[in-house]
């Protein structure tokens, strides 16, 4: 697969989004399932995988570190080859002792994931008040070799510049989709500008974008985001058929599949962003790394992008969204 950077972090150009295999999506499967999946995704080109300490059943603190735990067992024996990015929460606001608290986060997710370093190190959400505390503290972890590189998730751009100017910024992890696109305006051009990786979560809009759910898909009970995510409410789902049917056309155009187009348009239309579709289904990971086959023209990329244009968004979730 190509490569991709994040700042000096080399990457394949589509990532892995690891998280439902703990959380999210309802029932997880068996842990040496979820790891054979990864390591075919390994085996598919993938070097670029995702998690945070926080993904467990029902984001749990009982369960805090469960996914951190199976992306330690699945990639042990080829750490070195790998770039795991992994996330912290902040009890609070952090602020002149904020080494002292990314340090015990850290130390729990270098154990869980048997390593003893982390490729890029994110604040999971922040407050934004005192981050330039924490790009110090950020710094000070890469000087020791701890961490590569270190991100912020969920982010505007005014939290991004401050954070950057104090230690630079490999990457930040936003929503961002078909169906999310705030990020176009201010964020995404920064980050190419400052030689900053843009990592999109959900970016298949969390199963949207792959024209399987329709309004009469039923979603678990239990632990499944798409109970609540905007664009999958019974109306929304109707009312972006559109989109839907907008991606359908170019799949057969392309004799590939809708997923795959969501996450073809984006790799085109940025040089700085590596997407992270996530699933719990092996046949349908190598699927989403496969988009990175998936290559339009600038005429199609445009006849895309203007059909897309034409529909309107039903349903939103932007920064403020999970
Ligand atoms: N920083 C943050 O705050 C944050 C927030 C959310 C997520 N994330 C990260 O981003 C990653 C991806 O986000 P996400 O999982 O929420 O959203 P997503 O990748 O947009 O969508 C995941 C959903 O789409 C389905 N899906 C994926 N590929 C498919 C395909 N080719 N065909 C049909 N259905 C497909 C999956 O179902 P199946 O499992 O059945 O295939 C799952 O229900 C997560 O794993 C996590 O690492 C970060």
């Amino acid at each position: 697969m190509e490569e991709r950077m994040l700042r000096d972090i080399e990457v394949s150009e589509v990532g892995m989004g690891c998280m439902a295999f703990s959380h999210g999506y309802g029932k997880i499967p068996p842990e040496r399932y979820s790891i054979e999946a990864i390591r075919e995704a390994y085996d598919h080109g993938c070097t670029f995988f995702d998690t945070a300490e926080i993904y467990g059943p029902n984001l749990s603190p009982l369960h805090r570190g469960h996914n951190e735990t199976i992306l330690g067992k699945a990639l042990a024996d080829v750490r070195d080859e790998v770039v795991i990015g992994t996330k912290m929460m902040p009890r609070g606001g952090m602020g002149r002792n904020a080494y002292r608290e990314l340090r015990q986060h850290l130390d729990g997710s270098l154990e869980r994931l048997r390593t003893d370093y982390i490729d890029v190190y994110y604040i999971h959400r922040t407050s934004g008040e005192a981050i330039e505390d924490v790009a110090f503290a950020m710094g000070r972890l890469m000087d020791e070799g701890l961490i590569r590189g270190w991100g912020l998730s969920q982010v505007d751009v005014d939290v991004i510049d401050r954070a950057q100017q104090v230690t630079p910024l490999a990457a930040i992890q936003n929503i961002y989709s078909m169906v999310e696109r705030d990020c176009e305006h201010a964020v995404i051009p920064y980050c190419l500008e400052h030689d900053i990786g843009f990592v999109p979560f959900s970016p298949i809009a969390s199963g949207l974008l792959s024209g399987k759910i329709t309004p009469e898909t039923k979603f678990e009970r239990h632990d499944d985001v798409r109970n609540w995510v905007p664009q999958l409410s019974k109306r929304n789902i109707e009312g972006n058929q559109p989109i839907i049917d907008v991606i359908t056309e170019f799949a057969e155009l392309k004799g590939c599949m809708p997923a795959q187009i969501s996450l073809a348009w984006m790799l085109h239309k940025w040089s700085n962003v590596v997407p992270i579709p996530g699933s719990k289904n092996k046949e349908r990971i190598i699927e989403n790394l496969g988009a990175s086959k998936v290559e339009l023209t600038g005429a199609e990329f445009a006849a895309l992008e203007a059909a897309l244009d034409e529909c309107t968004v039903h349903g939103h979730r932007g920064l403020g969204g999970f």
